[in-house]
């Protein structure tokens, strides 16, 4: 009886709401007869066909863009998916793709990091062989992930003890986490498993895939990241990402962090932001990459020494990674998702990934108001930190 009321009672409204509704649209569009405010309907499509690039990258992308979006083509689905997307494939088996020979203009005359990187394209699962499942259980406010590398045991070490250092910090739960991928002896690592083993066992604060841990591969450890993200550190409110050889200056990032309002947290992500840059194209340079591969410019993206992200935000990069071919330079990629996702990184003056002036590098003072500070050794990172949490300083 009582609910039958309360139905009536919420049908009733229900027709008000669609009365009004409807006075509202017949008097708007009788004022649009009268041409004072009519809608302007464009008379062709907003997007173009694209015609087909020389770059493999950019013709990746065409392709997927297509998939993602049948308004380009008309309604129709064209082709099948693409093996990466196509969990049945991806998820089982990552073979080498040797047709990427025959779509690469001048494949054979690349240099073999290219070669290895072209093969592998397609495959983002890589089997984890170290994880801290439970690492997060306490909701961390700020989660610091650090891209490491197995022999650098000093760097990670100087950070625990140092900016790295997980816990309670300025009443906000900090957890500190180490990227790692397989340093192999194709790349004439020693073997270091045992070491890296015992490491583990003291801190338990590695993470490791199974993929070779080179500089093209980084954007493979990059999706790997938010994906473990995903299933094992959802709740994480902001994660800092970075290189083990800066100083981050955690305590400046906790008290931006605590006074930054709700509506800028939902779409963090800040660092040294580089604009209007495009691929290199001397091969003598890191950074050199072929006209055959990508041709254009780069989006807005924040250099990869660190940047600080808000954990909804790593969420929806998750996600729309898989609408993004890789690409073998890591922070490009995260700008290139992150305009997929209608979004741009934003400059902060905190983060010097090329360092501040040098007659200030001895200046404990001038890290007071900084984030980061790219380069630094493991002494330094110790030393900068004692300046920072000492009692007596006094910076105005
Ligand atoms: C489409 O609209 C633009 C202005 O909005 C106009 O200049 C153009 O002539 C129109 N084209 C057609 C085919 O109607
Ligand atoms: C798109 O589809 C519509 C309706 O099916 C058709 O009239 C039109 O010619 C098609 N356009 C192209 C470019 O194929
Ligand atoms: C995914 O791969 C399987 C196995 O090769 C294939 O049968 C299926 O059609 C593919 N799905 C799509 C949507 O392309
Ligand atoms: C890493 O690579 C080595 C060969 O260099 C191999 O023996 C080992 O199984 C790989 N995986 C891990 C997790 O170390
Ligand atoms: C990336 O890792 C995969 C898996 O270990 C490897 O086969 C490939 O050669 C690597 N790519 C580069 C560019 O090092």
């Amino acid at each position: 009886m009582n609910t039958c009321r309360r139905n009536m009672k919420v049908f009733g409204t229900f027709v008000m709401v669609n009365i009004f509704v409807f006075i509202v649209v017949v008097s708007r569009s009788s004022q649009g007869k009268s041409g004072q405010s009519k809608v302007v309907v464009p008379n062709k499509t907003f997007w173009s066909k694209s015609v087909a690039s020389e770059a493999y990258w950019n013709r990746e992308q065409q392709r997927l863009d297509r998939f993602n979006n049948p308004i380009l083509t008309n309604g129709t689905v064209p082709e099948k998916l693409p093996d990466w997307m196509n969990d049945s494939i991806a998820e089982e088996s990552c073979e080498a793709d040797l047709r990427v020979s025959t779509l690469v203009k001048d494949y054979n005359s690349l240099p073999k990091r290219f070669k290895d990187f072209l093969i592998y394209m397609r495959c983002r699962s890589y089997p984890m062989v170290v994880n801290q499942p439970r690492i997060c259980k306490d909701r961390p406010f700020l989660l610091l992930a650090i891209k490491s590398l197995a022999p650098h045991f000093d760097r990670r070490q100087a950070i625990r003890e140092s900016w790295g250092k997980a816990g309670q910090i300025a009443s906000r739960t900090v957890v500190t986490v180490f990227l790692l991928g397989n340093a192999t002896s194709v790349d004439h690592f020693p073997d270091l498993s045992a070491m890296l083993q015992y490491e583990n066992e003291m801190h338990r604060d590695l993470l490791q895939w199974d993929f070779r841990d080179s500089f093209f591969n980084l954007t493979i450890k990059d999706v790997l990241f938010l994906e473990w993200l995903n299933s094992f550190c959802s709740e994480a409110s902001f994660i800092f990402k970075g290189d083990d050889d800066v100083f981050v200056n955690t305590l400046r990032i906790l008290k931006f962090l605590k006074g930054l309002p709700p509506s800028k947290a939902k779409d963090l992500f800040i660092g040294d932001v580089i604009t209007n840059a495009g691929p290199h194209r001397d091969k003598k340079v890191k950074y050199f990459i072929p006209e055959s591969m990508f041709l254009g410019m780069y989006p807005s993206y924040a250099g990869g020494g660190g940047y600080l992200f808000s954990g909804d935000l790593a969420h929806r990069l998750n996600a729309v990674s898989r609408q993004v071919p890789l690409y073998p330079i890591d922070d490009v990629y995260t700008g290139m998702c992150l305009r997929k996702l209608g979004l741009a990184p934003e400059k902060h003056k905190g983060f010097r990934t090329f360092d501040i002036e040098e007659k200030y590098r001895n200046n404990a003072c001038a890290y007071n108001s900084l984030m980061l500070v790219h380069p630094r050794t493991p002494q330094d990172m110790i030393k900068i930190w004692a300046w920072l949490n000492d009692p007596a300083m006094n910076c105005q």
